[in-house]
C-alpha cells in the first residue's frame, strides 16, 4: 500500500487523525503530512485556538484536505464525534496519532490529589476512547495507530508521577493491541518522545489544579518541533512498534535495565522534565 515513503513524498490522499493538533507537535505533524499530500483531521478542545490552527494550515496549504473537530477526546462521545466526522467528510481513516495530553507538575503527597486523577483520566482515556472507535476503519484501510509518549514513558519522572504513570500505562495499551492485531494488517506503534520545544502558550497542570506556563529548558537538551514530527511519521511509514527519540531516552531505557537507581539521578541532573 501506498504509505508515507519520506515526509516529501506523496501520501496519495491518506486521511490521518492528529489529536491534540491546534498547537506543539500536533500542528508540526499536521504541516508534513499536508505537505506529504495526505488529509488531515486537525482536533484540540479549544474551538478558537482550533479554528486559527485550521485557517493558517488552509492558507499554507490545499484547505479541501483540512477538517478540524473541537471535542475532548477523554470523553468517549467526543472521540467518537471526532472519528463519525472524519469518515462523513473524508469517507476513510488510515492513521490515527494519538498526540493530545496534559501535562503536570507535582510531589506526591502534595496539592489536591484529584488532579493527579484528572491527568491520569485525561491521557489515558484520551488515547483509548478515539482508537476504540477507529479501529474499524483503520482495519479497513490496512492503517495504523501511532502513540505519542515520552520519557515519563520509559521510567517515572520525579515531580511528574501523575504524566509518568498516565504515560507508562500507553505501553501497556499499545502492547495489548498490538497482540490483539497479530496476523492482521492494521498496526500500532508508541514513540517515546524526547524533550521537544514548547510553544510559549502550552500550560501544565499545577498541584493545585491550576494551569501554570512551563518553564524553558536548557537549550541543548531540547529538539525542534520538526525533527520530533518528522522521526514520528518515519515510524508510521516504517510501521516499527516502538521508537525512542533522544539520547537521554536511550540512555534511561538500556540503563534502566543495569541501574534504575542510577536513572533516577541521570533525571534528576536533566531536570525540568515533560
Ligand atoms: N513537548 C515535549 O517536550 C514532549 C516531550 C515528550 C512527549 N510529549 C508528548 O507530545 C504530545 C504533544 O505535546 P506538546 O508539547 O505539543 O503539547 P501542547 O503544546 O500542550 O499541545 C497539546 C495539544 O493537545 C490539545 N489537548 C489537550 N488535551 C486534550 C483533550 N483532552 N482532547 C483534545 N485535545 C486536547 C491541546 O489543545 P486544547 O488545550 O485546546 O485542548 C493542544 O492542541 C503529548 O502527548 C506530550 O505528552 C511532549
Amino acid at each position: 500500500m501506498g504509505y508515507l515513503t519520506g515526509t516529501n513524498q506523496s501520501l496519495g490522499g491518506q486521511v490521518f487523525i492528529i489529536t491534540g493538533s491546534s498547537r506543539g507537535i500536533g500542528r508540526e505533524l499536521a504541516r508534513q503530512v499536508l505537505n506529504a499530500g495526505g488529509r488531515v483531521v486537525l482536533n484540540a478542545r479549544t474551538p478558537e485556538t482550533l479554528k486559527s490552527t485550521h485557517d493558517e494550515l488552509a492558507s499554507e496549504f490545499d484547505g479541501g484536505s483540512i477538517r478540524a473537530f473541537a471535542g475532548d477526546v477523554s470523553q468517549p462521545e467526543q472521540a467518537r464525534g471526532l472519528i463519525d466526522h472524519t469518515v462523513a467528510e473524508f469517507g476513510r481513516i488510515d492513521v490515527l496519532i494519538n498526540n493530545a495530553a496534559v501535562g503536570h507538575h507535582g510531589n506526591i503527597g502534595n496539592g489536591d490529589p484529584a488532579v493527579f486523577s484528572k491527568v491520569v483520566d485525561v491521557n489515558i482515556h484520551g488515547v483509548l476512547f478515539p482508537t476504540w472507535y477507529a479501529i474499524p476503519h483503520i482495519s479497513e484501510q490496512q492503517g495504523r495507530v501511532l502513540i505519542v509518549s515520552s520519557l515519563a514513558g520509559l521510567h517515572g519522572l520525579p515531580s511528574h508521577s501523575a504524566y509518568s504513570l498516565s504515560k507508562m500505562a500507553l505501553t501497556a495499551f499499545a502492547e495489548s493491541l498490538r497482540a490483539e492485531l497479530h496476523g492482521t494488517e492494521m498496526s500500532v506503534g508508541i514513540a517515546y518522545v524526547g524533550f521537544t520545544e514548547n510553544e510559549p502558550a502550552k500550560r501544565r497542570y499545577g498541584p493545585d489544579g491550576q494551569l501554570e506556563e512551563v518553564p524553558l529548558r536548557k537549550r541543548a537538551m531540547v529538539t525542534t518541533r520538526e525533527k520530533t514530527a518528522r522521526r514520528i511519521l518515519r515510524q508510521i511509514r516504517r510501521r516499527k512498534f516502538k521508537a525512542i527519540h533522544s539520547k537521554l531516552g536511550l540512555l534511561v531505557y538500556n540503563l534502566n535495565r543495569i541501574s534504575p537507581g542510577l536513572v533516577d539521578f541521570v533525571l534528576a541532573r536533566a531536570g525540568n522534565m515533560r
